[in-house]
């Protein structure tokens, strides 16, 4: 599967099996996000992987629509850090998250993007460090349905949000 493909493929997975992710793949997946770009090369990130099923259940239980992270063989925890990237530890983190879905979509493993949780209470279960910022969580596992590489997802028309040369002016 290609970059493009894989991207066409992506959509969100809530729904998971119980098959382990092998490490060797789940490697391949941090190596994606290893490569990003970031900001003056910082790479103020780093990732932390939870199998354990009673750390994800209380992982969930800190958001409000992460209840399936319970279900999800894996949780990616993305933190980025504060004091060598005040500015752009965010974006970089994002950036390089993005790079693992994508990845982890041509592996054949489902993920989802998980904005809803309490990042103080996810710091303190995971003993992450006073410098860090926990930026996104990223469900990931073998989607108990296939993936559907053509869903149809909403999306807006690109003559909706494409401009040519100025702010107003259509694509086309
Ligand atoms: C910043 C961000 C936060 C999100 N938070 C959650 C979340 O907490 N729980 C969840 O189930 N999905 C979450 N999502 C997934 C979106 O709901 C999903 O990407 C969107 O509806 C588009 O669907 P698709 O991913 O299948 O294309 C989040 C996505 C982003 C980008």
């Amino acid at each position: 599967m290609n970059a493009a493909e894989a991207i066409r493929a992506r959509h969100s997975v809530r729904s998971y099996s119980q098959a382990k992710v092998p490490e060797a793949a789940l490697r391949r997946v941090l190596e994606a996000g290893r490569l990003a770009l970031s900001a003056r090369n910082r790479q103020p990130w780093c990732f932390i992987v939870v199998r354990e099923q009673s750390v994800r259940e209380a992982i969930a239980s800190t958001g409000h629509f992460a209840s399936f992270l319970a279900e999800s063989p894996l949780v990616l925890v993305g933190c980025g850090n504060t004091k060598t990237s005040p500015k752009w530890h965010v974006v970089d983190v994002t950036i390089a998250m993005e790079n693992m879905v994508i990845a982890a979509t041509a592996e054949g493993l489902g993920s989802c993007w998980i904005g809803s949780f309490d990042g103080p209470k996810v710091k303190e279960l995971l003993k992450i460090p006073e410098d860090y910022n926990v930026v996104a969580l990223l469900a990931l596992g073998y989607p108990k349905e296939k993936l559907r590489p053509h869903a149809t997802r909403e999306r807006k028309r690109l003559g909706e949000i494409a401009m040519r040369g100025e702010f107003g002016i259509p694509f086309g």
